[in-house]
């Protein structure tokens, strides 16, 4: 399940570097700063777990049918935390609030719908996270940054 959630992180991460018109929303500079350090960091660090794993087991049932169980986890937390969110800032029954932020998710160009392709291609029997290159991005980001290393 890590593994699975490490597929997650990374392609996130990588969208968050690649999609300069989401992560410009981030006006505190701090904030934003920490959110692109731990993408690269998630990037950087995508293929730790899963190598392990190959080395271990290389079973390919058990990886594909734990991200099934890890992405079913993870979406209901992410659901609990949306309503907790939409709640504190009052919008809970504002529908067309939530239309809009599913369509910036969901929607065409959207945050996840743009990420569909690389999250499902961890169900391809030969996947490695490294057949998604990102490391021109990370390149990108600590300069733009000023990180070392
Ligand atoms: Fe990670």
């Amino acid at each position: 399940m890590t593994c699975a959630l490490e597929h997650f992180t990374a392609t996130v991460a990588a969208q968050l570097m690649r999609r300069e018109d989401w992560n410009a929303q981030m006006n505190d500079p701090v904030m934003r700063k920490m959110w692109l350090w731990h993408a690269i960091e998630e990037s950087e660090h995508k293929s730790v777990c899963y190598d392990t794993y190959q080395k271990l087991y290389k079973d390919y049932p058990t990886r594909a049918s734990a991200m099934v169980i890890a992405w079913s986890i993870l979406a209901v937390v992410l659901a609990d935390q949306q309503v907790r969110l939409m709640a504190k800032d009052g919008q809970l029954f504002n529908g067309k609030s939530w239309l809009k932020g599913m369509w910036s998710l969901f929607g065409y160009k959207g945050f996840i719908s743009q990420q569909a392709l690389p999250l499902l291609d961890y169900f391809r029997p030969g996947f490695h996270p490294e057949d998604h290159y990102s490391d021109d991005l990370e390149q990108k980001y600590k300069e733009l940054l000023k990180f070392e290393g």
